[in-house]
């Protein structure tokens, strides 16, 4: 489908609900929804047990059509799973969808075995189980999804969101679970069967935009509240570029973790797979309202022509507004990797074979790549080389990494971070450490899904 049509119908969803100019919300946007907590079903209360099935289901995106999804427990996003640092989490999975399927759990350092990858195990195939079951090391928000036709089971719902407490958290009045999202629908609602190549190029951008599974919410907050939002792109391909008019995010934390030094950005910046920890407080009467959009954001290859799009409205509560609180400034340190000359060069690229793109791994495409070899216990430092004319989205499996700099320029000390998910600019060399602690085979890869299928993914073997 082309960019035009999804613009035009995302324009017609939006006229759906009653609005007139791309930037403003309808008049009767959509209830806010939480996600759904899933239930634990064990008492020992250091043990997180839960089940968890893939099956078909039904969904209303768009008033008047019905699409038929992919979940994890009939609903979309998938439960929400609850847990605190060193606890430990079994899951019963089961497969009843008519396809393999396996479950990868992204950010969480697991034990190699867990990973849901085909280097790790077989895929669960359709009536099939298998139980996941390992500890949680650190505190932050994470995901789970499918680890094999990621382009379609994703799309189509297969994600879910874990949330671990630790002991360093702000202490806030509210907390709210930001998923974003958005799916290519044709006009019956149903995802279209093929893609075109401009579409296999830049990925699979959705002409309906979601925020916890829909259209434009109308979440409400309290003036004077400390907000912490946790925010997660489960998005195939689009970038999100978040903006809220007279705001700053206070950006407390990223995908692994809180930060030492929390900063204060306008736009925030959110690649597919990553996570940002947000912090604002709400100001205004009862009933003023602000809009949070998607803005512009140009990723290569002609992305960035589309205006800026609404996602959500926020309004002031009825609430008797609450004062004295303030943004969180500094949060405990954390283990800085040293840095150093890379011992290891990535190249990631891209090139049309046959009229269609492919995305390759140091000239080759997976599973053709190489794999990479290192020893448990090392700290390896890469420079990761994007030669493609479009940010690639890199995601590391198993290990945090830190970023040592982009483009030659050395990333300030106070902006340290544990991170799994980082976008790689185009024409740019970005230099990371990391420290490998458990053996195994880990993959690595661009997180736009129609790049993984099409070549840019890659293995790490750590020796024991
Ligand atoms: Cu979120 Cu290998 O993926
Ligand atoms: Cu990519």
């Amino acid at each position: 489908m082309s960019r035009a049509l999804s613009a035009m119908m995302l324009a017609a969803v939006i006229a759906g609900c009653g609005s007139s100019a791309a930037t403003k919300p309808g008049p009767t946007p959509n209830p806010w929804v939480d996600l759904t907590p899933a239930k634990d079903e064990n008492p020992d209360p250091n043990i997180v047990e839960v089940s968890i099935e893939a099956r078909e289901a039904t969904k209303t995106y768009v008033t008047g059509t019905t699409t038929k999804i992919l979940s994890y427990n009939g609903t979309v996003p998938g439960p929400l799973l609850e847990a605190k640092v060193g606890d430990k989490l079994v899951v019963h999975f089961k497969n009843s969808l008519s396809m393999e399927t396996t479950l990868h759990w992204h950010g969480v350092r697991v034990p190699n075995a867990m990973d849901g990858t085909m280097a790790v195990q077989k895929a669960v195939g359709p009536g099939q189980s298998f139980e996941y079951t390992f500890t949680l090391p650190d505190a932050g928000l994470f995901w789970f999804h499918p680890h094999m036709m990621e382009e379609v089971q994703i799309q189509q719902g297969l994600f879910g969101v874990i949330r671990v407490r630790g002991p360093s958290e702000p202490k806030v009045d509210d907390e709210r679970i930001v998923v974003l999202d958005d799916v290519l629908l044709d006009k019956a609602g149903a995802f279209p069967a093929t893609i075109d190549s401009d579409t296999e190029m830049v990925g699979r951008e959705g002409n309906v935009l979601l925020v916890n599974g829909t259209t434009l919410p109308l979440p409400s907050w309290r003036a004077g509240a400390l907000e912490r939002l946790r925010i997660v792109n489960v998005a195939n391909a689009r970038f999100f570029n978040l903006a809220l008019p007279g705001y700053a995010f206070r950006v407390i934390g990223a995908d692994g973790g809180l930060l030492p030094k929390p900063y204060d950005t306008d736009k925030l910046l959110i690649v597919p797979g990553e996570r940002y920890d947000v912090v604002l407080i709400p100001r205004g009467k009862p009933g003023d309202e602000a809009v949070l959009t998607d803005e512009t954001y140009g990723r290569g290859h002609d992305t960035g022509k589309e205006p800026p799009m609404p996602l959500a409205t926020m309004r002031i509560s009825g609430d008797a507004p609450l004062a004295g609180r303030a943004l969180p400034a500094s949060f405990p340190d954390i283990e800085r990797l040293p840095g150093g000359n890379a011992n290891t060069t990535i190249t990631f690229d891209e090139k049309y074979v046959n009229g269609h793109p492919t995305f390759s791994v140091d000239g080759a495409l997976y599973p053709n790549v190489p794999p990479l070899a290192v020893t448990n216990g090392s700290v390896h430092v890469f420079d990761l080389v994007n030669n493609a004319e479009m940010d690639h989205p890199f995601h590391l499996h198993g290990f945090f990494f830190q970023v040592l700099s982009q483009g030659g320029v050395a990333v300030p000390p106070e902006r340290l971070a544990n991170k799994d998910t980082l976008k790689l600019p185009q024409k740019t060399t970005t230099r990371i450490v990391t420290r490998f602690d458990r053996p195994g085979a880990w993959m690595y890869h661009c997180h736009i899904l129609e790049h993984v299928s099409r070549g840019m993914m890659g293995e790490i073997d750590v020796a024991p």
